[in-house]
This record gives C-alpha cells, sequence and structure tokens, in this order.
C-alpha cells in the first residue's frame, strides 16, 4: 500500500470514484466505504476508523441528500462546512472523499425510489418523518453501487437508520458488508450529532437527559423491572426536563417490533424529543 496523503483526493464524480476504487482493487487493496451528509464532527472520524480497522483504503462520501429531507425539514440550512470536513477526513486517515452534486446523483429524468417495508415500518421515525427513509435507502443503493466497497459503515446513533439498510443491502443481494459502529458521546453522554450546533446554550445544558433517560430505563429493564412501566417513567423524566417526546420506546434489537418483555429479545431502547428547535434522537442497548 502507498503511503497516504495528509488530505483526502476529492472525487467530484462516479466515474473519478470507480476509477479509485479499481486502482486500490488492482493492487488487491480492500476498500471501506464512509457514507455521511458532512459537517464531520468525531462521531465521523469513528466511522472512518472502523472502515481502516476493515480495509486498507476509506472513501468517506458527503452528500446532503435532499430526497430524505420533507419539505419543512432543515436540508438549506444543514451545516456544509466541506473545508473543515476534508481536515477532519486528512486527520482520521481516510483516503479519498467522494462529493458528487445534486445533479450527478438525480439526473434529470431520475424515477426510480427503493421502496421499503420491515424496519423502515415500525411506528418510530417513520412516523415522524414518513418520506425520510426511502430518500435513504434511495441514495445509500446509489452510493453502495457507485463505490462497489468491501465494506459500508453507518453509525449506531442513527439506529433504525442502520437495520433500514441493513435490510435492504440483504434483500437487494447488494454485496458490501453493511457495518454498524458505536455511537460516540460527549463527556456528558450526548450523542454526537451535525445538529447539536443548533442547540441553545441552555439546551444544550439540558440535552444530556435524553442518554441519561435512556440509561436508566435500560439499567432498570435489565435489572428486571417492567418494560412498559420503565420507559413511562423514562417519558414523564424527559417532559420534566422540558423535552417533547416524539417517542421513547422498547424495541427488538434486530426486528425494531415492540417488545413487552425481556425474555422476547434483545432489546434497544430508541428515542427522538425535542428541544425547542432541535430534534434530538438516541438509543442504547439493555
Ligand atoms: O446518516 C447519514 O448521514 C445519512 O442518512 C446517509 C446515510 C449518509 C444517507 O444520506
Amino acid at each position: 500500500m502507498s503511503a497516504k496523503p495528509s488530505s483526502p483526493v476529492v472525487l467530484p464524480d462516479v466515474a473519478s470514484l470507480r476509477a479509485a476504487v479499481r486502482a486500490w482493487r488492482a493492487n488487491g487493496e480492500r476498500v471501506a466505504l464512509a457514507p455521511t451528509m458532512g459537517a464531520l464532527h468525531a462521531g465521523h472520524a469513528s466511522l472512518v476508523r472502523e472502515g481502516l480497522r476493515r480495509a486498507d483504503r476509506v472513501v468517506a462520501s458527503i452528500f446532503v441528500n435532499p430526497t430524505q429531507f420533507a419539505p419543512t425539514e432543515d436540508f438549506s440550512k444543514y451545516p456544509r462546512t466541506f473545508d473543515a470536513d476534508l481536515a477532519t477526513l486528512g486527520a482520521a486517515g481516510c483516503d479519498a472523499c467522494f462529493a458528487p452534486g445534486v445533479a450527478d446523483m438525480y439526473p434529470q429524468g431520475f424515477a426510480t425510489t427503493v421502496t421499503l417495508e420491515g424496519p423502515a415500518k415500525v411506528d418510530l421515525e417513520d412516523h415522524f418523518r414518513p418520506t425520510h427513509f426511502a430518500g435513504v435507502a434511495t441514495v445509500v443503493a446509489k452510493l453502495l453501487n457507485q463505490a462497489q466497497a468491501d465494506c459500508a459503515i453507518f453509525g449506531e446513533k442513527d439506529y433504525q437508520q442502520l437495520k433500514v439498510i441493513t435490510r435492504m443491502a440483504r434483500d437487494l443481494d447488494i454485496p458490501t458488508e453493511i457495518v454498524g459502529a458505536p455511537t460516540v458521546r460527549e463527556a456528558d453522554g450526548l450523542a454526537l450529532s451535525s445538529r447539536n450546533v443548533y442547540l441553545s446554550a441552555d439546551e444544550r445544558a439540558r440535552a444530556p437527559a435524553l442518554h441519561g433517560a435512556l440509561r436508566m430505563a435500560a439499567g432498570k429493564i435489565a435489572a428486571g423491572e417492567v418494560v412498559g412501566h420503565e420507559m413511562t417513567e423514562a417519558r414523564e423524566l424527559l417532559a420534566e426536563a422540558g423535552f417533547v417526546v416524539d417517542y421513547i420506546e422498547a424495541r427488538h434489537a434486530e426486528t425494531l417490533e415492540r417488545i413487552a418483555r425481556r425474555a422476547d429479545g434483545p432489546i434497544r431502547l430508541l428515542a427522538a424529543a425535542r428541544l425547542g428547535q432541535t430534534r434530538l434522537i438516541d438509543n442504547i442497548p439493555v
């Protein structure tokens, strides 16, 4: 393997991405893909590092995908920090950054969308963002096809997204291995997110209560307390801390189906709640 440049090579289109991957493969190198929407933080750097544990080369994609935002959501004001992102990728050891434009990803006449069931239809994120996962799955299917990587790394912070993508890759026989990487947190427990920059100082101070409520519920369920009771208590705790709770639920960790008893399977607790204008999501295992 040749020495890595300190800044990743920018690949502006699919042809340059494919040429880079082809050259690495000709050298016998394994390739990992880390799909992102930019505004990169330490959580994204950890995706790159996970890729480097599994492959010789990592290509991160940066594409703010319009089709996964509803018209009421923050597509136009989503943070775009390309130069800082390249520095973050370089420091993490990333080899290349695939940064296509909207016209490359959705050319004139684009008319295909992935239709989803299973973990995409379980009344969690899909209830509050009904068009979101079709946009995610379609762009991720394109990215996986474009890169043809050996593995692709996604953060567990977007746990339902990870399960939707895993299911889609399996169902569509996409050969890239889908890998989940653990959530990276601030010292006070707040999960890193590009949207944390929207929090006011007061909201930022209260935000770790989301992780706190999940941890408390997970601890009690693990100790044998009744699942439903603990989730109600966690919801009340969050409301007291000033959150508007979209959901805080115990689900089967693989199917994301509802689960009432610890004995019925591995449990994942998932939550989404709003503090002012900012919507936070988080999840932890029991
Ligand atoms: O998790 C994200 O940043 C996005 O949903 C993804 C997977 C890059 C698709 O746009």
